[in-house]
C-alpha cells in the first residue's frame, strides 16, 4: 500500500492493494472533470464547518488558501493526479493536506466520498445543462430568422416520404423549433429537481455533527438540502433523467439530420449546407459530403447506448451508495459532450444553409400535391368529403394517364370528373393557392407562419 493511499483509509489494512486492482478500481482518469465542483462543493462545506464551531477560522483561512492554490495548480495543468489516491475526491484532499498540513485533514468532517461525490456530478451537470439550454436557444434563434426569410418559399411536404401538400420551408423549419422546445423544458425541469443538496448525508446515515445544511445548501446555490439521506447517496435519477433528454434531443437532432442529408444529394437538391461543415471525397472530385449531419445522426447511438447504460447500472442496486455508481460518470459525459458538440455544431450549421428555392418549387408540382384542394373544392360546392375523394381520386389517374398535373389540366377535361369545377379551381390548384388556404392556426400559409414565428420570439425572449 502507498503512503499516500494509506493516510486515507488504510488503517484496517494488512496488506497493500493489488497493483491492478488499483487502477482497476481507480476513476481518476474520467472524473478529474468533477475537480472544480469538487472544490466548490468542499469550500462550501468548510465554511459551514467553521460557521458551527467545528473548524476555527484560521483553520478556515489555512483550507480555502490551500484549495485555492490547488484550483490554481489544476487549471494550469500542473496538478499531479494520482492513480493510488483513486480518484478525484482523495487527489484533491491528499494535495490539501500536503500543502496546509493538519487543518487539511480537518475537511472531511462530518463528510463521506459518498454525499461528496453526489454533490459534485449534480454542480457539475448543473452548469452544463445551462450550457446545453442556451446552444438550444441559439439554435431556435437562428431557425426563427431562417424561417423568416423562407416564409413564402414552397417545398414538398412529405407522409411515408411520398409527396404529400405543398408547405412552406418555414413552416416545416418551425416544426424543428417546436421539437427543440421540448428539449429545453425537459432539462430546465431534469436540472430544477437535481437541485437538492446530498452533503450532510455523509457515508448513508447522517452524520452526528451539527452541520448547519441549510447554509451549506445556499453557499453553493441549491434549492434544499436532500430530505433523506439514504436516498441523497443512493440516487442517480438526475444522471438518468439528463441522459433521457439528451437522447430525446439527439433523435430529435438525428431526424434534422437525415433531412438535411437527403436534401442535400443531387437527386433532391433542396439545400447547399455550408461548405465549412462539409468535406470533400479522396476520390470522386465533384462530392461535397454531409458530413458533420450524418455523424450527428449516427451519434445518436451513443446516447441512447448511454441511456441504457445508466439504467442497467440502477436496475438492481440495494441502497445506499454501492462502487457500481462509479460507472456513472462515463457515460453521463459520453451523454454530455455528444449533446454540446452536436447543438454547436447544428446552431450554426441549420441557420446557415441555403434553399434552393426553384428545386423546392419545382418538386412541390411533383406527385400531385394539390388533390386534397381540389377535394376540399368540391366539398365547398357540396359533395360529401368521401364523395370527393373519389372524384378526386379518378381525376388524379387521368392526369396521370396524360403525364400531366391536374393545374395543367384543361376545365373542360376537369369537368368530365364533376360539373361543378368551374374556372375559379385553378386559383386553389395552385402551389400558392393551396398553402394559402391553410391558414388555420399552426397552419402552413405564409401569413399564418409569420404569426407563429412571432409567438416563438416572444416564448423564448
Ligand atoms: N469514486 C467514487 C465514485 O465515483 C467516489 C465515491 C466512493 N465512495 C466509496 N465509499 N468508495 O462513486
Amino acid at each position: 500500500m502507498s503512503k499516500k493511499e494509506s493516510s486515507m483509509w488504510g488503517g484496517r489494512f494488512s496488506e497493500p492493494t493489488d497493483e491492478f486492482v488499483q487502477s482497476f478500481t481507480a476513476s481518476v482518469s474520467f472524473d478529474q472533470r468533477l475537480a472544480a465542483a469538487d472544490i466548490d462543493g468542499s469550500l462550501a462545506h468548510a465554511r459551514m464547518l467553521q460557521r458551527v464551531g467545528v473548524l476555527s477560522a484560521e483553520e478556515l483561512d489555512s483550507i480555502e488558501s490551500g484549495l485555492a492554490q490547488v484550483k490554481n495548480e489544476i487549471d494550469a495543468g500542473q496538478f499531479e493526479w494520482s492513480v493510488e489516491l483513486e480518484d478525484v475526491h482523495m487527489n484533491v484532499e491528499a494535495r490539501l493536506t500536503q500543502l496546509i498540513g493538519d487543518a487539511g485533514k480537518k475537511l472531511h468532517t462530518g463528510r463521506s466520498r459518498n454525499d461528496q461525490v453526489a454533490t459534485d456530478i449534480r454542480l457539475y451537470l448543473r452548469e452544463q445543462i445551462t450550457d446545453c439550454l442556451q446552444l438550444i436557444r441559439n439554435f431556435q434563434n437562428g431557425l426563427l430568422n431562417l424561417a423568416e426569410q423562407e416564409v413564402d418559399t414552397i417545398l414538398p411536404g412529405f407522409t411515408h416520404l411520398q409527396a404529400a401538400q405543398p408547405v412552406t420551408f418555414g413552416h416545416h423549419l418551425l416544426a424543428w423549433f417546436e421539437m427543440l422546445e421540448r428539449d429545453h423544458g425537459r432539462l430546465t425541469d431534469c436540472r430544477s429537481r437535481m437541485n437538492q443538496m446530498p452533503l450532510g448525508a455523509a457515508a448513508l446515515a447522517g452524520t452526528s455533527y451539527p452541520l448547519d445544511r441549510h447554509y451549506t445548501a445556499e453557499l453553493l446555490d441549491f434549492d434544499l438540502p436532500c430530505r433523506n439521506s439514504i436516498d441523497a447517496v443512493a440516487d442517480r435519477d438526475f444522471a438518468i433523467e439528463f441522459c433521457s433528454a439528451a437522447a430525446i434531443c439527439m433523435t430529435h437532432l438525428s431526424r434534422m439530420a437525415e433531412e438535411l442529408v437527403m436534401w442535400s444529394s443531387a437527386q433532391f437538391n433542396f439545400i447547399e449546407l455550408p461548405d465549412r461543415y462539409c468535406t470533400g471525397s479522396s476520390i470522386m472530385p465533384q462530392k461535397k459530403n454531409p458530413d458533420v449531419p450524418e455523424l450527428v445522426r449516427g451519434k445518436s447511438g451513443r446516447t441512447n447506448g448511454n441511456l441504457i447504460t445508466l439504467l442497467t447500472l440502477m436496475k438492481s442496486q440495494p441502497l445506499a451508495y454501492n462502487k457500481d455508481n462509479q460507472e456513472d460518470k462515463e457515460p453521463l459525459f459520453d451523454s454530455l459532450d455528444t449533446l454540446i458538440g452536436s447543438l454547436r455544431a447544428f446552431a450554426d450549421m441549420v441557420p446557415n444553409l441555403k434553399a434552393n428555392r426553384d428545386t423546392m418549387y419545382r418538386a412541390a408540382k411533383l406527385g400531385y400535391t394539390t388533390a386534397t384542394d381540389l377535394a376540399d373544392y368540391l366539398v365547398n360546392r357540396g359533395l360529401a368529403f368521401r364523395d370527393a375523394h373519389e372524384v378526386v381520386g379518378k381525376a388524379v389517374a387521368y392526369a396521370i394517364s396524360q403525364d400531366k398535373d391536374l393545374s395543367d389540366c384543361s376545365l373542360d377535361e376537369l369537368q368530365q370528373f364533376d360539373a361543378r369545377i368551374e374556372d375559379d379551381v385553378f386559383e386553389l390548384l395552385s402551389l400558392e393557392g393551396s398553402v394559402a388556404a391553410r391558414k388555420v392556426l399552426g397552419g402552413t400559409a405564409p401569413q399564418q407562419v409569420r404569426q407563429q414565428i412571432k409567438a416563438c420570439r416572444e416564448l423564448i425572449s
